[in-house]
């Protein structure tokens, strides 16, 4: 391995986050990566991993998607500029018209990360309607600065950081009756939720609730934002999952793949009339920025993303989410530690239930620290990074696997997958 490398490694423990570095040591996760091929992670001894996370969702095309490195390298061969002074840059117009083709949404603020884009979006449903109150939905996963953090479901992601901001209020998910008190409320400005909450264990909001969170806030012009970090850009099989929503948010949220893997890139878009609404005025047209907004490099990787993601691959993805999905049915569902298994398109949580036995316990793995927490989802990755995948449980709901593999994983690939993940479920019941 390059020895450069090698001290990044060991950096990294030093400088950076001990305890990310000993967390990768305990559980065998494949850290010492070395290339990719064809999409695959190689370590520093040449094995091989499917990663199952397709890198939480930045490498929906896979690891270092040539069409990506190609558009990013004929750029930096170039010899446009990479910035531009007057905060107009051409490529984050070409990007947010093409985000318009795509998706109907007129007016985009383009940021680094996915938090900054909820971020923008807070600000933008306060200033849109001059009212203070935001709902959020129980166990949520925004992002971590501090207006997502208020959104935040109850936890280590939250706890220490309060006070929080004022006036956001959590919504128990799927519960009319909060709902109902929530819209009656004149100081709601608007309502933001996830298509999927993957973070709470991959769940599916009902459609009875979901229909009338759209409907009810349609009716008392309350905005309603969709965070597409996890679920837009083909994840679920649609361009936008809220595709399909019985009305379509007034402001969406998108990141994570939108840089094509290779940039961080996010995206807040709305309708030019909203936008306006806030920031029309040249007193405030740049009153809520970010330096690298619509930077030249992140918006020509993300046009890039936008030229694989079309129609023939979204197809590809409903095509091999039900491949995937019918395979977890007949092999994976069986298994006595499987609960339930839900998900759509290539985004599919499996939701595990040990019994009651000291080895799936944190306490008798030797980290007390954890006992709270259910430790089979664990133990399954460790076992499944030990088979050459790589997974992981959901961050408020360890007790769920994540199933989020790139869209171009091949059909065999996704089949082997599953049967890897039906020898390890069968060890891990075998342990007591
Ligand atoms: C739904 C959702 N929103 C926002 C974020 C935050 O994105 P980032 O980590 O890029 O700030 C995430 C991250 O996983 C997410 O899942």
């Amino acid at each position: 391995m390059d020895a450069l490398l090698h001290r990044g490694y060991d950096d990294f423990r030093a400088f950076v986050n001990p305890l990310v570095s000993m967390r990768a040591t305990l559980s065998s996760e494949p850290y010492l990566l070395e290339r990719v091929e064809q999409g695959r992670l190689i370590d520093a001894d040449g094995k091989h991993y499917t990663d199952l996370l397709a890198g939480w969702g930045t490498q929906a095309f896979g690891h270092r998607p040539p069409a990506i490195e190609a558009a990013l390298m004929a750029f930096l061969n170039g010899s446009a500029p990479s910035f531009y002074p007057s905060g107009i840059s051409p490529y984050a117009g070409l990007l947010a018209s093409r985000l318009h083709q795509q998706t109907g949404y007129d007016a985009a603020f383009f940021a680094s990360g996915g938090t900054e884009a909820v971020e923008a979006a807070l600000k933008l449903v306060r200033g849109a309607t001059g009212r203070p109150r935001i709902a959020c939905i129980q166990g949520a996963y925004h992002g971590c600065t501090f207006g997502s953090v208020a959104m935040m479901q109850a936890g280590p992601y939250r706890d220490i950081f309060g006070p929080h901001l004022p006036m956001i209020d959590a919504l128990p998910f799927g519960d009319m009756d909060a709902l109902e008190k929530a819209l009656a409320d004149p100081s709601l400005a608007a309502i933001v939720l996830e298509p999927i909450q993957v973070e709470a264990g991959v769940r599916l909001p009902d459609a009875a609730w979901l229909a009338r969170l759209c409907h009810g806030t349609g009716e008392r012009g309350v905005l309603l934002v969709a965070d597409e970090i996890q679920t837009g850009l083909g994840r679920t099989g649609r361009f936008l999952s809220s595709e399909d929503w019985p009305r379509r948010p007034d402001v969406v949220t998108l990141g994570k793949a939108l840089g094509g893997g290779l940039m961080p890139l996010s995206v807040m878009l709305t309708r030019r009339a909203i936008f306006d609404g806030v920031y029309g005025k040249f007193a405030l047209a740049e009153a809520h920025a970010s330096t690298f907004s619509g930077n030249a490099l992140a918006c020509v990787a993300g046009l890039a993303a936008l030229d694989l993601l079309d129609d023939a691959m979204l197809a590809e993805v409903r095509r091999k989410g039900r491949l995937l999905r019918d395979a977890l049915d007949e092999w994976v569902a069986p298994s006595p530690l499987v609960k339930a298994i839900r998900g759509e398109g290539l985004m599919l949580g499996i939701e595990l239930d040990a019994p009651d036995h000291p080895c799936y316990q944190f306490d008798y793995l030797g980290v007390p620290e954890l006992a709270s927490q259910p430790a089979i989802g664990m133990l399954l990755v460790h076992r499944l990074y030990k088979a050459g995948y790589i997974t992981q449980i959901c961050g408020h709901a360890w007790q769920v696997l994540r199933v989020q593999p790139s869209f171009a994983i091949s059909d065999d690939e996704l089949l082997a997958c599953v049967h890897a993940l039906r020898d390890a479920l069968d060890f891990l019941w075998d342990l007591q």
